[in-house]
């Protein structure tokens, strides 16, 4: 960093920010816009495969520090992002703390800084599921209220914030950078290393991801959801990457359906290679609800709400719900030929990072 340049704090903590910092973080470093950052990890997400290999496969560069906080409670996470950072922030303060997203770690570093008088600006700020049992939903609320800029993915985000009393001087739609991920890497994605050995064939095939503790915390519960979805995908084999929080859990399950085949959580390249070439993807996550949508992929929510309301208006996205009744009635429409189209939301165009780096740089007057 030159003397010239203004120092931006880029914040990641879970996989789900991965992608969503990699075109932001170019867009600063590939410039010459007098901005520099320092991406810090919070280390909320620490094994290779929640972590490691995205930075890889995605070519951010190695972080400038890691906070190293690991598992936890909601409140042990979040106060152990809070008190390491604060130790960073009083060591070297930048001009901006940027954060994506809606994990711990975004509102665990937005509190922090705010607290030292350092502004924020908050990638993908304004979501709304309206569902306060989402702990997503509390760090949306809370970074939101005390975020100074807004780089926004949709018009709705863009509402909902001008409702909470938000003036125009601190919107900006910007589009998505998750999107942006997506759209760069295409002609990367391969198929996973289980790809041969498993038989599996374009179009016939569904991909699972499950995730959210609703649904997968009471193994009764979550046992009844694989296998409705194992169910209605016959005679397709339903692909079903675990997430760490899920796989203890799958354990104490006994049998489970023959189609459901599960392996470990996969690498981007990889993960998005299955969800392209699925048949249909059924999931809890909301960043794979856009991925579905751009790749114009039929895409089922084990959810009642959304915070993500454009991918299922305008994008491939429904909401089933989470009653597993509901899941043979969604295959039947899939199967039938009745599941829409979509389209692709305006500005998820893969230049979301150069419109956050264009206005970082006139929000620091360089
Ligand atoms: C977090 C985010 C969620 C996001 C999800 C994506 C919050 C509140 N939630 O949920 O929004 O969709 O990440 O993955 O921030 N674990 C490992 N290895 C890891 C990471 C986690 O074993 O690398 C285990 C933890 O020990 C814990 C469990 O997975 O038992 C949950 O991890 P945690 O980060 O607390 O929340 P997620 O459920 O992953």
């Amino acid at each position: 960093m030159t003397e010239f340049e203004r120092l931006v704090d880029i914040i990641a903590g879970a996989r789900p920010n991965f992608m969503k910092i990699a075109p932001i973080v170019r867009a600063i470093r590939g410039g010459s816009r007098g901005v520099a950052c320092r991406i810090v990890h919070t280390g909320q997400h620490y094994d290779r495969s929640m972590s490691g290999d995205f930075f890889e496969q995605l070519g951010i560069p190695s972080p400038d520090a890691n906070l190293e906080v690991g598992s936890g409670t909601q409140a042990e996470q979040t106060a152990a992002v809070m008190v390491r950072y604060e130790r960073l922030l009083l060591d070297r303060p930048p001009a901006i703390c940027l954060v994506v997203g809606d994990v711990n770690s975004t509102m665990a570093c937005a509190i922090a800084s705010r607290k030292l008088g350092v502004p924020v600006a908050h990638v993908e700020g304004g979501l709304r599921s309206g569902d306060p049992s989402m702990p997503e939903e509390i760090n949306r609320l809370v970074t939101d209220s005390i975020s100074n800029w807004f780089f926004t993915t949709s018009r709705g985000a863009n509402g909902n914030l001008r409702r909470e009393g938000v003036g125009e001087d601190r919107l900006f739609l910007v589009g998505n950078t998750m999107i942006d991920t997506l759209l760069a890497n295409l002609d990367r994605l391969r198929p996973p290393s289980f790809w041969d050995a498993s038989g599996l064939e374009a179009g016939r095939y569904c991909v699972l991801t499950l995730h959210r503790p609703g649904n997968v915390d009471l193994a009764p519960r979550f046992l009844e959801l694989l296998r409705g979805v194992a169910a209605s995908a016959q005679p397709d084999r339903v692909v079903f990457p675990a997430h760490p929080r899920v796989a203890r859990t799958l354990e104490s399950l006994g049998p489970l359906p023959p189609n459901l085949l599960v392996v470990p959580p996969q690498p981007y390249l990889e993960f998005n290679h299955l969800v392209r070439h699925a048949r249909v993807v059924v999931t809890d996550s909301g960043g794979v609800t856009e991925e579905t949508t751009v790749l114009g992929v039929p895409c089922m929510t084990l959810r009642d709400s959304t915070e993500r309301p454009e991918t299922v208006e305008i994008g491939t996205n429904e909401l089933v719900g989470t009653d597993p009744a509901a899941i043979p009635a969604a295959f039947h429409r899939l199967r039938s030929g009745g599941w829409k189209r979509g389209g692709i939301p305006e500005f998820w165009d893969g230049r979301a990072g150069e419109r956050i780096a264009a206005h970082l740089a006139s929000l620091l007057g360089t």
